[in-house]
Parts: structure tokens; C-alpha cells; sequence
């Protein structure tokens, strides 16, 4: 069994986690049981977990699909649901599903009679590897992403490579930009088998996937407050967040997925460190190519990035009004709170823009 036992929570990945859920629920006298789903992961994932856990007495809550539900709105609909049926606080809710449900089902727990335990199953690939663990929760106010939330760990997170059978490919290729930000962040070696990763090869892909989550658990476990260290994990995220919440906002955009945008968030960023911390020209244009083979290319036009860079205002690693960026000077090599000015940022989309594939 692969298992990270920190304080109050446990991730336990692949073989023999269900023999941990099972043993942890059946010691643990929780009043009631309840399965948050969202209607995807109610038809794919939650017969497998019927099968693995032989609960029956559980109450399963069902939200909507997609980052456009993961709203107060969506979390009302769910606090509402188990004050009707019965929560108390020694209840508990597992979710089951990608990073919205597990988001939000951890803000909802949370809150819910100022807290109740949860445990997340991660159904999709950036569930697994990123959004899962953690304690990171929250809901996105209007289009800006996760402004609200907290911070809690979940008593567990269990995590099955089974349920990414019947995950659509492109939800695939999404998880796959958290992991090569894990690389990006931490070690070439691992970066340079990210590119590589296929869920037909289950005992790599499950290894590479346990890689990505020691690497989230390790920066979480040394600064779970992101005071300093944890902003890594928000490497291209400062205009990937951006650039989402814009293209949620503007129908004519296309809508991306967050990998998706995250992806591009890591060639700017990456072309940022390169211009102001000489982070390697012959690495920016490798890691380009490689991600621009894995991820839709969007255009951009001058309107489009000027709103993109005012929406950097929300992000919430600024602090009196500044807007702060992880950038690297090499692969593994960080530096956070970094000021980056209009110039080099209007100069990132540029190079992006102009970049050709080979
Ligand atoms: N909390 C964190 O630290 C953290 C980190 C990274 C990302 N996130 C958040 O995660 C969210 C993105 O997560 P996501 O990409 O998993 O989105 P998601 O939850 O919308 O899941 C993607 C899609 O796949 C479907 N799905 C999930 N598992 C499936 C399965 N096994 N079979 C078939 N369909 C399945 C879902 O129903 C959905 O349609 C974003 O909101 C992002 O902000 C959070
Ligand atoms: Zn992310």
C-alpha cells in the first residue's frame, strides 16, 4: 500500500486503499454517511465505490457538471440537503468525483456546523494528482476561480487509477499540466517522464501518479499556510487562473478546461523566467514545443490580453496591491514573490503567439 500519514489526514493510493476506507469507517461510528457526486461521476464512478465499500446505508447528494457549478449557489443546494436529511457533526461526506467536487465538497464539509470530516475520492486525473490533496477547498465567486474557501485537510484521500478508465481523454491531458507543473517545480528527471504519461501503461501511470502527489504532499507538509514554499504549487497559475476566468467570462472564447489554461499559464511564466531570470532559452523552447503538442493553442488579441492582465488583480497571492509570481530560475529552482511588469507580460503572450510548433 503507498500511503502519507500526516497529522490528521492520510492519502492512500492505489492497492489496498479501499481495505483503509473500509477499516477507517467502520472504526470511526459516523452518524450518517454521504456521498457527494456530481452526475458524471454518479454514473461512472459511484458503482465502483458501491462495490468496493459495501455501504448501503448512505445518502448520496448529486450536483451539476462543470467549474460553472462550483459556486455559494451549488454549496446552498448541498448545505440545504443535509440539513434535510439529517447531518449532524459526527456525520461524514465523501466525494467522490473531480477537483469541483472534491473543492467544493471540502467547503462544504467544512462549514457545515463549523466543520464536519470528509474524504475525498478523486475521479479524474487533476483530482488525483493535485486538487485532492492538500486541504485547499473553495467555490469560485462570479468568474474569479476559488476566491472563496478554506483551508482543511480531509480525514483521507483515496485514490484509485480505476476510475480514470472512463475519464474523456481530454480530462486526461488536462491532469497532465498539474503534473508537469510538479515537475517543473521539482525535478527535471520527474518532468521529462510527465510528457510521457498514458493510462495504458497502469503500473507507470499509477506510479507517476503517486509521484506527483508525494511532490503536492511534500510542499503542503513543509508550509500548509502557503506563508512562503507552497506558492510553488502556483507556478503558471497567475495568468492560467486569469486566462480561465476570462475565457469563462467571454462566450466567444473557447471554454477551457483548467489544465488547459494552466498549460498556457506555464509557457508564459516559463518565458517570464526566462526574460528576467535567465532561466534556460533552449528549455523554454523544449518545454513550449512539448506542451503545445499536448494542449490547444488559443489566440489572444491586444483587447483580450489587456482584460486578461487586469483580471491578475484578483489573484491571491498579491499583497497591497501588488501582483506577485512564482517564477524559476531553472527546473526545480523557484523564487516566489516576483514583480513582473506590463511590458514583459504583453512580451510572454508575444512569444506564445508567435511560437511555431515543431
Ligand atoms: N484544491 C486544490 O488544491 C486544487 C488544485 C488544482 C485544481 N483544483 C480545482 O480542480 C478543478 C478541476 O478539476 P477537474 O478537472 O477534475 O474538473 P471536474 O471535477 O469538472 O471533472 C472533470 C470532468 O470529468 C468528469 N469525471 C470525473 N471523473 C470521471 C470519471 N472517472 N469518469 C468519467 N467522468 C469523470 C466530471 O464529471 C467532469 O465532467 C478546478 O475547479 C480547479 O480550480 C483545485
Ligand atoms: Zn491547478
Amino acid at each position: 500500500m503507498k500511503k502519507i500519514k500526516r497529522e490528521n489526514s492520510s492519502v492512500v493510493c492505489h492497492d489496498g486503499c479501499w481495505e483503509y476506507l473500509n477499516n477507517s469507517i467502520s472504526s470511526s461510528n459516523y452518524s450518517k454517511i454521504f456521498v457527494l457526486v456530481d452526475t458524471e461521476t454518479k454514473k461512472h464512478c459511484l458503482p465502483i465505490f458501491l462495490e468496493k465499500t459495501s455501504l448501503y446505508e448512505i445518502e448520496i447528494i448529486t450536483i451539476p457538471v462543470g467549474e460553472i457549478y462550483k459556486t455559494i449557489e451549488t454549496s446552498l443546494f448541498v448545505w440545504n440537503a443535509l440539513s434535510k436529511k439529517g447531518a449532524d457533526r459526527q456525520s461524514l461526506i465523501i466525494n467522490l468525483g473531480g477537483g469541483v467536487v472534491t473543492d467544493l465538497g471540502g467547503f462544504v464539509a467544512s462549514t457545515y456546523q463549523r466543520g464536519i470530516s470528509f474524504v475525498n475520492i478523486p475521479t479524474s486525473l487533476l483530482a488525483m494528482v493535485d486538487a485532492s490533496v492538500g486541504g485547499k477547498n473553495g467555490v469560485d465567486l462570479g468568474s474569479l476561480k476559488n476566491q472563496i474557501g478554506v483551508i482543511k485537510d480531509p480525514k483521507a484521500v483515496i485514490v484509485d487509477s480505476q476510475f480514470l478508465k472512463t475519464l474523456p481523454k481530454e480530462h486526461i491531458t488536462s491532469g497532465m499540466a498539474e503534473m508537469i507543473k510538479h515537475g517543473l517545480i521539482s525535478s527535471e528527471k520527474y518532468l521529462n517522464k510527465t510528457w510521457g504519461f498514458t493510462i495504458d501503461n497502469i503500473p507507470e501511470a499509477e506510479d507517476l501518479i503517486w509521484r506527483s502527489v508525494r511532490i503536492k504532499n511534500d510542499i503542503v507538509t513543509q508550509d500548509p499556510t502557503e506563508k512562503g514554499l507552497r506558492k510553488t504549487l502556483n507556478y503558471g497559475h497567475t495568468l492560467g487562473h486569469a486566462i480561465e476566468s476570462y475565457c469563462l467570462e467571454h462566450p466567444k472564447k473557447p471554454t477551457l478546461l483548467h489544465g488547459e489554461a494552466i498549460a498556457i499559464g506555464l509557457i508564459l511564466e516559463t518565458y517570464i523566467s526566462s526574460e528576467m531570470f535567465g532561466f534556460s532559452n533552449e528549455k523554454l523552447n523544449e518545454i513550449t514545443n512539448k506542451l503545445l503538442a499536448i494542449f490547444p493553442k488559443v489566440s489572444f488579441n491586444d483587447y483580450d490580453i489587456d482584460e486578461i492582465i487586469k483580471l491578475l488583480i484578483f489573484d491571491k497571492k498579491n499583497t497591497h496591491g501588488t501582483i506577485q509570481f512564482v517564477l524559476l530560475t531553472d527546473i526545480g529552482k523557484s523564487k516566489t514573490n516576483c514583480v513582473v511588469s506590463n511590458d514583459i507580460l504583453k512580451k510572454a503572450f508575444k512569444f506564445y503567439k508567435n511560437f511555431i510548433a515543431k
